[in-house]
């Protein structure tokens, strides 16, 4: 190459990266008009949005409150050099749904029970100081409790429930008196109806008398059958039902707002807010653009394609908080869909020719959703890394015709990386619903379908042909009435060649992957709910048939070196004549052996506990010279420096093993304390005592410091003049070297037996 080439190379290199950084300040004063440059800021996000075109335009935006229409049209950035918008720094500018509630009158009248008054703009979410109100509802429950999870908070459905397809008009029948105990007239109540398996719907109450035991409905949501004693529902938004605290009720008629405030609530001080917004942030026609350290308040973000030739892709969401995110509208009488979080590089269901959507979330926080708490559809690779989602969905109501039914993370897509992620007490019957040929690696999953309010689903639940080539592996699956991974379908529609490799399912329905060509392997599968009477209680489950669908699966499965209490293939049915019957022996169903053309080298039976370390405490690793460690089965090593745990790494160590507080610890087991990294650290320092007072100010030169942990490393032994005897109580800690800085961790306890 001449010099002279070079030089416009380089030349033309620089001009393709480097754009133009403009900042938003609304706090900054300035002379003359604002032109987004360091000394004139724009004091709107907007503002600063549309002039985002090239590869390393920026909007760097400096703390403060948000509230306005954002839309990012026409960016065009770069691999590796994208179009961004920014908080500045470490600030966390605060991009905020809501406005705040005053009378038109000036005053609200108290003089009530009931708190109310006119207000200029309708709101269909409602908050008072930090607090979300509940819509007013029965039976009741709150969201402050978090009773609105609460499926025994609905209502059952009896027997005379139907639907009249003809005339469009389905009947809930009450279980039970309770509605016509009520005396109340409920037409014109909003209905969520969980009728559907993991459908759940809303409709407006059409008809109902104060002394009726049923209601009648609008029905546009399909052809099913709803199975009563599976189905519930509950009523709300009628200003006859607002009767406790936190209940608020909004009549877009009149705009009268009326509540009944929490406990001890100073109306003269309180802060009021209510959601006028459903997305701050609207996407369209954009590529390579990075949104970064953003928090968001009672709203979100939407990208969509609109034609073959305007469409979203490689769009990355890096550490942005969402903070109740979305909200149904139902207060407005309004059933359509809830507009949650959704980012679509798809047009009408379609791909754009040869692309789209591939979508980065990466380090984001998801709080308090009403409907799922993310959505995306695209095609190759998109990536969901260490998020977290929290108490999301308590109405599941996120279907408007009869189908499959969603998730908390939906996704539309293929070759997703879905890894480190932490669900924790999340509404939604299913956890996860990856998209095809997708790697879901090291996600934790604990209590999902929280309150237990609708039916069906899983933590993660792979459907038909998501399965092939699916990794599902090194994830841990707590705590859930719902399986913890399943695979579903039955004969003719079935999925093949999907892999279940390393996982810990603790206390779900167990895993039950229907399909065929499937791999178990190395996975521990313990103490299912054995309550579910409609299956054969299995832990680990691979079927021959699912129930009386007598087409077999699972013949060329392969089932080796797991761990569970229970394996089996199901409930025997066999073809008898015409008719298809449950084999029973001795009055018991009898279920087949676990199904599959290599089963091999797995233990199964209640003796688990002899296996592992301490199952109790989050300790998998096979026990010396058990036969889990000789014959290398389940899901880790016994040994070395590394102890795989599944979930988001936070800003300091988290997840301890043992856990914080637990009183269980088998003192005979204990020689390691084990935790996760934090985000973006592989150096730790470790501290171990006995008392809290020594562990918390321990520096490197105290006693109580047992050591560094480098490369990532993530066990440490417990020094032996600390060694754990039954009755000890024992606290250690763990500070994490994050770039140049060290982030000090939690001070940790357990308790010994
Ligand atoms: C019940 O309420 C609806 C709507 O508020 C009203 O139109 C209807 O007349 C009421 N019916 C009775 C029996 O009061
Ligand atoms: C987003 O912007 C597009 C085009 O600018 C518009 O058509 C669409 O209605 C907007 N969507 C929302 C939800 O605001
Ligand atoms: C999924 O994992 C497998 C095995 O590690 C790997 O070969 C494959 O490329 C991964 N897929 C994606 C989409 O990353």
């Amino acid at each position: 190459m001449t010099m002279r080439r070079v030089l416009i190379t380089t030349l033309l290199l620089h001009l393709t990266l480097s754009g133009t950084v403009r900042y938003v300040d609304p706090h900054k004063e300035v002379g003359g008009a604002r032109d987004g440059s360091w000394d004139s800021p724009f004091s709107k996000i907007s503002e600063c949005a549309v002039l985002l075109a090239g590869p390393g335009d920026e909007c760097q935006v400096r703390a403060g409150v948000y509230h306005e229409d954002i839309v990012v049209s026409g960016v065009r950035g770069l691999e590796g050099n994208p179009a961004v918008i920014t908080g500045y720094q470490d600030e966390r500018p605060v991009i905020d749904g809501t406005v705040e509630v005053v009378p038109v009158e000036g005053k609200w009248d108290t003089s009530g029970d009931k708190v109310f008054g006119e207000i200029g703009e309708a709101i269909w979410q409602f908050f008072i100081g930090d607090t979300m109100m509940t819509n007013a509802r029965w039976p009741n429950a709150r969201w402050s409790d978090q009773s609105v999870f609460d499926g025994d908070k609905w209502a059952g459905v009896g027997d005379g429930s139907h639907i009249d397809l003809a005339n469009k008009e389905g009947t809930i029948e009450n279980r039970g008196s309770s509605l016509q105990d009520l005396k109340l007239n409920l037409t014109g109540a909003m209905a969520v109806m969980n009728i559907g398996k993991f459908n759940t719907f809303v409709a407006e109450v059409k008809h109902h008398d104060p002394e009726d035991n049923f209601f009648t409905y609008h029905h546009t949501f399909g052809n099913f059958e709803i199975e009563t004693g599976l189905s519930r529902y509950f009523l709300e938004d009628k200003i006859e039902l607002l009767d406790v605290e936190e209940e608020w009720h909004f009549d877009k008629g009149s705009m009268v707002l009326t509540f009944i405030p929490p406990v001890g609530t100073d109306m003269n001080t309180a802060k009021l807010r209510g959601k006028v917004q459903t997305y701050a942030i609207n996407i369209t026609d954009s590529q390579h653009l990075l949104i970064k350290n953003l928090d968001f308040f009672a709203t979100t973000i939407k990208a969509s394609s609109s034609s073959k030739t305007l469409y979203v892709d490689s769009l990355t969401f890096d550490s942005l908080k969402f903070m109740y995110p979305s909200y149904s509208k139902r207060m407005l009488n309004d059933i359509s869909l809830i507009e949650w979080t959704d980012i679509s590089g798809k047009f009408r269901g379609k791909r754009p020719d040869g692309c789209c959507g591939n979508f980065r979330f990466i380090n984001n926080y998801f709080y308090g959703s009403d409907g799922l708490a993310l959505a995306y559809h695209g095609d190759q690779g998109s990536v969901l890394k260490n998020n977290f989602f929290k108490h999301n969905d308590w109405t599941s109501n996120n279907m408007v015709k009869w189908g499959g039914g969603m998730a908390t993370i939906y996704s539309d897509s293929q070759n997703d990386v879905i890894e480190r992620n932490t669900l924790v007490d999340n509404g939604n019957g299913c956890g996860i619903r990856p998209g095809k040929t997708s790697n879901i690696t090291l996600n934790h999953i604990t209590g999902q379908c929280f309150g237990f309010q609708q039916n069906d689903g899983a933590g993660i639940q792979v459907t038909v042909k998501p399965q092939h080539n699916v990794r599902v592996e090194n994830n841990w699956v707590m705590d859930s009435p719902k399986y913890g991974i399943r695979f579903d379908g039955e004969r003719p529609n079935i999925g093949e060649h999907g892999n279940v490799i390393g996982n810990v399912v603790v206390k779900t329905n167990g895993v039950n992957l229907k399909g065929d060509y499937h791999t178990a392997m190395n996975n521990f599968v313990v103490e299912s709910d054995r309550t579910n009477s409609k299956d054969s209680k299995c832990s680990l489950c691979m079927w021959k048939t699912v129930r009386r669908n007598l087409g077999v699966i699972n013949q060329h499965s392969t089932v080796v070196n797991n761990i569970a209490d229970i394996a089996n293939g199901g409930y025997m049915f066999v073809r008898e004549g015409d008719k298809i019957i449950q084999v029973k022996v001795d009055g018991k169903p009898a279920v087949w052996p676990i199904q599959g053309s290599t089963v091999a080298n797995n233990l199964v039976g209640p003796d688990y506990t002899d296996l592992v370390t301490d199952p109790d405490n989050l300790d998998f690793r096979p026990v010396r010279n058990s036969p889990a460690d000789e014959k290398k089965v389940g899901p880790y090593e016994r040994s070395g420096r590394f102890y795989w745990i599944p979930g988001r790494q936070e800003e300091k160590a988290s997840s301890p093993v043992p856990p914080h507080l637990s009183g269980s610890v088998v003192a005979r087991r204990r020689r390691h304390v084990m935790w996760l990294n934090a985000y973006q650290s592989n150096f730790h320092q470790v501290y171990f005592g006995t008392t809290s007072e020594a562990v918390s100010t321990a520096t490197p030169g105290s006693p109580e410091y047992v050591g560094d942990a480098k490369g990532g490393a993530n066990v440490k032994p417990i020094p032996a003049k600390f060694r754990v005897v039954p009755g000890g109580t024992y606290f250690w800690r763990v500070d994490a070297k994050v770039g140049n800085k060290i982030v000090k961790g939690d001070v940790w306890e357990f308790t010994a037996i």
